[in-house]
């Protein structure tokens, strides 16, 4: 897999968060509890963590005492954690401690404690060697749709080996919808959607599958299951930072078709410059959605019974 940039990951993160605003069913933050003995933390494994935007997101969600394993293959986003924590930590009034050498750690009003501990490690083919042991969430975001459905049936197994809830988010879904449209958007996002599916290093790619995959796989009478839509809609009259994510989406989605079908790559350029001249006055909706899973009461309460 070719790195994320840093700066890709800055763009996309106010999108991903105002996504993430829909509910989640209060039971899975009630199962996560439940799972921890008085006093304990939270263990929770990140995979492919980037520069640390799912813990940003749920750790404010999940409150108390927290561990992360923040788990990513990348050395660069891994070393840029701090510098990404910093920022964040100031605008909600967290106490954010890096001291040499040291794993950071937050603190906040309500006894919010988060210890992070970095992980340089390669997801592929290592699921066995990941430290997935004792996690009671195991979560990625904007992960699965680059993995292959072995891969993700491998870790499903695993999760519900170690009885760890999983919050997988920010999957991509296959919907695209530009306001206004263009004649050629239909062929120039199958282009793209194939492309999506292309090896990352997992095998076949998932892509828009990702999701519907997860939530067949963790059906099971003992599990509960969510999925939440978690659209990203960029509307380019907003402000600078929509303007560049739709100019980031234009390249992005050009390069890709591009690559899928090298002898389309005129047309491409075409529906790419007709795309930039409408910037002030587009619109763009990307199809994502989360998909959640844990162990219900009846599975609790057979572990407890013996
Ligand atoms: C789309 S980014 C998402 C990053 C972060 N979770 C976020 O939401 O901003 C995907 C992340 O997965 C990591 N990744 C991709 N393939 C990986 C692999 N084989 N092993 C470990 N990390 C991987 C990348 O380095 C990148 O940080």
């Amino acid at each position: 897999m070719t790195g994320f940039s840093t700066d890709w990951l800055a763009l996309r993160e106010p999108f991903d968060q105002a996504a993430r605003a829909a509910p989640i069913d209060p039971a899975f933050f009630a199962a996560l509890k439940a799972r921890v003995l008085d006093g304990g933390a939270l263990a929770i494994v990140d995979l492919g963590c980037g520069t640390g935007a799912n813990l940003r997101e749920i750790a404010p969600r999940l409150g108390g005492r927290q561990h992360w394993r923040l788990v990513d293959h990348d050395a660069r986003v891994l070393a840029a954690l701090p510098d990404a924590l910093a920022p964040w930590a100031a605008a909600r009034g967290l106490q954010l401690r890096v001291d040499a050498g040291q794993p950071p750690v937050i603190d906040g009003p309500d006894g919010l404690h988060v210890e992070v501990t970095p992980h340089q490690a390669d997801l592929v083919g290592a699921l066995s060697a990941l430290p997935l042991a004792g996690a009671h969430l195991v979560t990625a975001s904007a992960l699965l749709d680059l993995v292959s459905a072995p891969w993700l049936d491998a870790l499903l197994q695993r999760c519900q080996a170690e009885d760890s809830a999983v919050w997988w988010a920010l999957n991509v879904d296959d919907r695209i919808d530009w306001s206004p449209g263009d004649a050629e958007d239909a062929r120039i996002h199958a282009l793209f959607r194939a492309h999506q599916q292309h090896d990352k290093g997992f095998g076949p790619a998932l892509g828009g599958a990702a999701t519907a995959h997860a939530t067949q796989r963790l059906a099971h009478p003992d599990w509960r299951v969510q999925t939440v839509q978690t659209d990203w809609q960029i509307d380019a009259h907003r402000g600078a930072a929509e303007a560049a994510m739709l100019y980031a989406m234009i390249d992005g989605i050009g390069a890709a078709a591009s690559e899928q079908a090298p002898d389309e790559a005129e047309a491409v350029a075409q529906w790419q410059q007709r795309k930039r001249a409408q910037i002030g006055g587009l619109q763009l909706r990307v199809g994502h959605s989360d998909v959640l899973g844990w162990s219900g009461p009846s599975r609790l309460r057979r572990r407890a019974a013996g």
